[in-house]
């Protein structure tokens, strides 16, 4: 852990708590670029500059797993113009960053139904994948084509198919096996949940892995998310007592698993 760095101790003496897994819906693209009389696409390009930005802040302030929405199951009922700059500039992206990104240390995973792009998108997606495997850094997850009712169903499909195949029987079922068929499962569960552009909706993200994360609202356009919003949201996670359906008096008094 990077508990040590200066910056989580920044304005306190006591010792900052800093999130292990930040999960983010990156909302505002279109509404930034509108308000500016542009197009659409040019915030979500304005988009892919603030990815950088947060990337690398979070690296620094210890962070050890980053969650970004990048493409719902859902966006694909957009314009089919802008569905295809969204896919445009994934491609670019994922060539142009992914180079920065692996002289960053950072492993990059892609979640999400990766069947639904086209094959070219999907090669480069295992492509930026490999090459970035055995980094010890950031690992940044990008949600692309993800629905969280998608990763539900998929992990319950799986379930079933071993009860199918005689493997498993359904009363063995329970939360824990669910949980380890989901995506996201080797890692640790999401902490803090933040979204920008002011909407206070969850939009099908991780529905099941967001059970007890904490969450982060705030009106800042995604194109505008900067290290100050990033220290905010940090500062207000800080600040929460996580009970997990405890007693506040249980949680001060250290219980097992508090
Ligand atoms: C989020 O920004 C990016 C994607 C969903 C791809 P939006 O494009 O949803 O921006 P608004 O909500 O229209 O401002
Ligand atoms: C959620 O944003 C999806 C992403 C950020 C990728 P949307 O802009 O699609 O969400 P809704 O439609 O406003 O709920
Ligand atoms: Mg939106």
């Amino acid at each position: 852990m990077s508990d040590a760095h200066p910056d989580n101790q920044r304005n306190s003496t006591v010792k900052a708590k800093v999130p292990r897994h930040v999960a983010i819906i990156m909302d505002g693209n279109g509404r930034w670029a509108e308000r500016r009389h542009m197009p659409r696409f040019a915030g979500h390009k304005a988009g892919v500059d603030a990815v950088r930005r947060v990337v690398e802040v979070m690296g620094r302030r210890g962070v050890e797993v980053l969650t970004l929405f990048a493409f719902s199951s859902e966006n694909w009922r957009r314009p089919e113009k802008e569905v295809s700059l969204l896919m445009d500039l994934f491609m670019v992206a994922l060539e142009r960053e992914v180079k920065r990104l692996n002289k960053n240390n950072v492993r990059l995973r892609i979640i999400g139904n990766i069947e639904g792009f086209s094959e070219k998108l999907q090669k480069r997606i295992h492509k930026a994948q490999a090459l970035t495997a055995d980094n010890t850094g950031l690992v940044l997850v990008v949600a692309a084509n993800y629905g969280g009712r998608w990763d539900i169903t998929q992990a319950a499909r799986k379930l079933a198919l071993r009860v199918e195949a005689g493997e498993l029987r359904a009363e063995a079922i329970d939360a824990e096996m669910m949980a380890g068929e989901l995506c996201l499962s080797d890692l640790p569960e999401p902490d803090l949940f933040i979204r920008s552009g002011g909407e206070m909706r969850i939009s099908n993200f991780l529905l099941w892995q967001l059970a007890y994360c904490e969450m982060y609202f705030t009106d800042i356009l995604w194109p505008d998310f900067d290290e100050g919003v990033i220290d905010d949201a940090l500062a207000s996670f800080s600040r929460r007592q996580r009970r997990f359906g405890r007693t506040g008096q249980q949680v001060e008094e250290g219980a097992e698993g508090a």
